[in-house]
């Protein structure tokens, strides 16, 4: 038996994090972890291979189409999936060992297995039972199931199966038009497949600007994905090398169905706090199943911490890093923070899509008055440059102080470009601020500029 300040149980971004900035500030830190490497879904199984999947097939993209228009012939890009998936894996392994080295190198100690909770100051795994006076709750999340579908990780996959398929599959149902639906779908589409996304509303990416969401549908519609929206999924049937999937369409009540070689199902994701027993310890949970935290990530038994997407708000890497952090620095005595309101989200497909802060429909449920300051990649000279014009810049400003309120991009390097926007709303600056900031030419970023003179006078490029 150990005995520690801190026990973080997960080692995915909120965990890891969270670890290390304890044990940096000098806690006694342990981290529980049962897969066999650390990282949790983000590293092994999420953001990073996804990641790696949406740049080879970006690149296999640029060689098809755009090579030949720049003046580069001769280049025959066809897919090895075998190395393209060991290309993949070996993304996994080199970020998974750098978290490894970094435990070490923080003296963060790695308890391997699955953790339970048998009371507040114990964490039991296998036999050994270590003793903490905080513990940390970073359990994660799962994939949501859906009813009448039954996921086999071959033919009906989630996103864990979709990133290690035996072949490039040559049709694909995507269920969901979230963020995991579009981004493995346009990795199918690259490959050739042909992906059809059914989605239950009448739009793509629920919650984000509707005019970037119309826009991102058209774009990936002409890059050959198709959609069939408000149309709810009722089952899908696994057969040996393909499976049947049965929908209604809301707008007249028809039934359908339709075949596909690979169906993922990307429905969203639930909080995973299995086998941690928090039931018995009386942890209150919230009527989706979340653990309910305060301000300061207590729960409602002391000594009992919980972050990431275990708790309420977007699930989300990079605010369980955030509230990894802020949780640390509260055990070390420290004030620990996280402003929710400044969480920027991307989308990394080919046009990114970014945004943080309010949307249009936002503050005009609020009542807010704002301005909203647009401007295209169309008149931006290293888009043009480099095939990559499509989308635009909005940010969206008080009416009365010019304080910015939000930003949505669609467009080049997005998830970039969204953060200097992040740091300006961190500061509380104004459109004009971000206006009067030389941008260097010619760049990306200069578009941002743009946007924000289009709160005031108006863009010079437009
Ligand atoms: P999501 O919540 O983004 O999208 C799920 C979609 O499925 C919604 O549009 C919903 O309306 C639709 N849907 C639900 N039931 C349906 C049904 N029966 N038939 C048809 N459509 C249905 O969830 P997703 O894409 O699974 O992602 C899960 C979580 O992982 C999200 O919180 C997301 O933010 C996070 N994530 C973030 C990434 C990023 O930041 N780039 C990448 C991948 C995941």
């Amino acid at each position: 038996m150990a005995s520690y300040d801190v026990i973080f149980i997960g080692a995915g971004p909120g965990g890891y994090v969270g670890a290390i900035r304890a044990a940096q500030l000098g806690l006694r830190t342990a981290c529980v972890e049962g897969r066999e490497t650390l990282g949790g879904t983000c590293l092994n199984v999420g953001c990073i291979p996804s990641k790696a999947l949406l740049h080879a097939t970006h690149m296999l993209h640029e060689a098809q189409h755009n090579f030949a228009s720049m003046g580069i012939g001769g280049v025959k890009a066809k897919v090895d999936w075998k190395a393209m998936q060991a290309y993949k894996d070996d993304t996994i392994g080199q970020n998974t060992k750098g978290i490894e080295f970094l435990f070490k190198k923080n003296k963060v100690d790695w308890i391997k297995g699955w953790a339970s909770v048998p009371s507040a100051g114990k964490v039991q795994v296998g036999d050994e039972v270590h003793e903490a006076r905080a513990i940390v709750i970073a359990s994660g999340s799962d994939s949501a199931s859906l009813p009448g579908v039954e996921v086999d990780e071959k033919v009906v996959v989630t996103s864990t199966g979709a990133l290690s398929l035996g072949r490039p599959p040559g049709n694909v149902m995507v269920i969901g038009g979230g963020v995991i639906g579009l981004e493995m779908g346009s990795v199918f589409a690259r490959l050739g497949a042909k992906v059809t996304v059914v989605e239950y509303l009448d739009r793509i990416i629920p919650g984000n600007d509707m005019e970037v969401a119309r826009t991102f549908q058209r774009i990936l519609k002409k890059q050959g994905m198709e959609f069939l929206l408000g149309a709810a999924v009722q089952s899908v049937k696994a057969m040996k090398t393909k499976a049947k999937v049965t929908y209604r369409l809301q707008k007249d009540d028809s039934e359908h169905t339709a075949e596909a070689d690979v169906v993922l199902v990307a429905t969203g994701r639930k909080p995973f706090t299995e086998g941690l027993g928090l039931d018995k310890l009386g942890v209150e949970m919230t009527r989706r199943g979340q653990i309910a935290v305060n301000g300061r990530f207590e729960t409602s038994v002391k000594g009992i911490y919980a972050i990431g997407d275990v708790v309420p708000g977007p699930m989300l890497a990079h605010k369980a890093e955030d509230e990894g952090y802020a949780v640390a620095e509260i055990l070390a005595g420290q004030a620990g923070h996280v402003n929710y309101g400044v969480i920027p989200g991307v989308i990394y497909t080919h046009p990114e899509v970014a945004s943080v802060g309010e949307t249009e429909e936002s503050l005009k449920e609020a009542g807010r008055a704002y301005r909203a300051g647009k401007f295209s990649f169309m008149g931006n000279g290293r888009a043009k440059a480099n095939f990559a014009a499509e989308g635009f810049v909005k940010i969206l400003a008080d009416a009365e102080t010019d304080r910015i309120l939000g930003a949505h991009i669609i467009g080049p390097m997005a998830g970039d470009l969204i953060h200097e926007i992040c740091v300006a709303m961190e500061f509380g600056a104004s459109a004009e601020d971000l206006a009067r900031t030389c941008h260097a030419h010619p760049t990306y970023s200069e578009a941002v500029r743009e946007a924000a003179f289009a709160c005031g006078d108006g863009a010079i490029h437009a």
